[in-house]
């Protein structure tokens, strides 16, 4: 007997079979309030980068792929699914050499992709193709202006001629390019990466860019005086280095001791998830070792975020100004054989798991991290959707976004659970992550990763204070960490059903080894 138990015990440790596994207990505390999540931490990038833009939402009027005024339909039908919150563009380090006024008109010029493949920038989609597509998939804009190698004069004007309801020449020739009435813009970022490719300017030099920009780049639109006021984000940090952390403080130090004559609502953060920048990972071509490195990396976001929120505390103790996450994601190697300027990767469960992972931390964070963009919206990094000429395939992080829109303005609850611990190699990574809200309407919600590849786990649900009698939604799993849907096989990942009536008066949910799992608590 002796004999017997010592050997079920080896082959537990060897082999960590279900049978072994200890249920993991959670408890919702549905009785306590946190912050509202906000919608805007769902947001998306559309860069002019590789096929981001052009292929991937403008095909052109004269088309044979279904489109509405040159905008490819089946994208815009996939997006409106996910209830896309807002759209950053035209950049990243693309909006620090845009010139607004070469993408409106009839004639539109030929310029140059510097930063992207040296590739011809048509310029077809310009500001009206954006505001156009944004209004197809009932989203909002974010604007990028162009401080690197723009002028305020220039983006001054850009922004009147979007907003203004008065009869500038500016209006008139927005009318006369076909929207007589001001444009709606809820979000502007002064610059990009300006400690980088957007100028490679020290914090003061950029201060300086700051204050003159946010005091002359003006949104005129009636509507939005008083209420849905224009919010200005500011260049922030991009890692935890000091120069990085000097970065914060100076643009919050300044913030705190503002004059009358500027101000700003939000510090952007940009942090992608990469394990070594110069011999990048494969985003198809690798094993548990890869995974289990790349999903610690990417946890690290949550200290990221907590050291710049502290230094933000210090000025902002109210938190007013918010952290705006508008570039994260996982960054792999190009996909063979595509130019390496396009930034093309497939996307695989693996980044499923990691999308939860940093939505949970956003979510966790979210009185302070108030908008987020994950780059980038289509065929490039870690996209929602991949095109291949009138072919479109959905990733697995869409099914995570898909999943998560119940979470978008719900209001944070806490969960309490023990997470346990999955260990490959030298990592050890928390087996389990949740996060749990409420929606509008009052209904619970819960989603729950199960990062451990290799084990189904069974979480005992509690909700104290409530009669939770079940549960329902859909789990999104794969036979593999590394299972893409491509072109020809669409649907390797997509979630599926699941659903459970409570038992002896517990919850009892069984999630399979490297899911995403969201469902509503009755
Ligand atoms: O998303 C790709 C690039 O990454 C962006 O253009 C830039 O801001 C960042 O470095």
């Amino acid at each position: 007997m002796c004999k017997f138990l010592t050997c079920l015990v080896l082959a537990c440790l060897l082999f960590s079979i279900n049978v072994c596994a200890q249920a993991i207990e959670m408890t919702i505390d549905a009785s306590k309030v946190g912050p509202k999540i906000d919608r805007h931490i769902f947001g998306q990038f559309a860069e002019h980068l590789g096929t981001g833009v052009y292929e991937g939402i403008w095909v052109g009027l004269d088309s044979k792929i279904p489109n509405t005024r040159g905008i490819r339909n089946d994208v815009v039908a996939a997006l409106k699914a996910i209830k896309v919150p807002n759209v950053r563009w035209p950049g990243g380090c693309f909006a620090d050499e845009y010139h607004w006024r070469k993408g409106i008109g009839s004639k539109r010029p030929q310029t140059l992709n510097p930063n992207w493949g040296g590739v011809i920038e048509p310029n077809t989609f310009g500001t009206h193709e954006f505001m156009d597509f944004i209004d197809q998939i009932g989203s909002e804009a974010f604007l990028s202006i162009n401080v690197g190698s723009g002028t305020p004069q220039e983006a001054a004007e850009w922004l009147e001629y979007l907003t203004t309801d008065q009869p500038t020449d500016l209006a008139k020739e927005r009318a006369a390019n076909g929207h007589q009435v001001p444009y709606k813009i809820p979000f502007l970022g002064v610059g990009n990466e300006s400690w980088d490719c957007g100028g490679n300017m020290t914090p003061d030099y950029y201060l300086s860019q700051l204050k003159v920009y946010n005091r002359f780049v003006r949104n005129f639109n009636p509507a939005q005086r008083q209420n849905d006021q224009m919010l200005k984000i500011a260049v922030g940090p991009g890692g935890d280095e000091p120069r990085f952390t000097d970065w914060t403080e100076t643009i919050m130090k300044a913030w705190k001791d503002r004059k009358w004559s500027w101000d700003m609502q939000g510090l952007s953060l940009h942090n992608y998830t990469v394990v070594d920048w110069g011999k990048k990972h494969s985003s198809t071509d690798f094993g548990e070792k890869e995974y289990a490195e790349i999903l610690k990396k990417t946890l690290e976001m949550d200290g990221l975020i907590a050291k710049h929120s502290a230094i933000m505390d210090k000025y902002d103790p109210e938190k007013k100004i918010a952290l705006v996450v508008d570039e994260w994601g996982a960054w792999y190697a190009p996909q063979p054989g595509s130019d390496p300027g396009f930034l093309v990767q497939q996307n695989s469960q693996r980044d499923a798991i990691l999308a939860a992972l940093n939505i949970n931390i956003f979510a966790r964070r979210a009185d302070r991290v108030r908008m987020a963009n994950i780059a980038q919206m289509i065929n490039v990094l870690q996209a929602m959707i991949l095109t291949d000429k009138e072919k479109m395939v959905l990733t697995p992080t869409y099914h995570v976004f898909k999943m998560y829109v119940p979470f978008q303005d719900a209001t944070f609850v806490p969960v309490r659970f023990e997470a346990g611990t999955y260990t490959h190699g030298n990592i050890t990574l928390p087996r389990i992550d949740a996060i749990a809200a409420r929606d509008k309407n009052g209904k619970l919600w819960l989603a729950v990763t199960n990062v451990d590849p290799n084990r189904e786990v069974e979480i005992d649900l509690k909700t104290p204070g409530i009669s939770a009698h079940s549960f329902s939604g859909e789990t999104l799993v794969a036979p593999k960490v590394d299972s893409v849907n491509t072109f020809d096989r669409p649907n390797t990942v997509v979630p599926k059903p699941i659903s459970a009536k409570a038992q002896n008066g517990k919850l009892v949910m069984n999630l399979e080894p490297r899911s995403v799992t969201v469902v509503s608590v009755e």
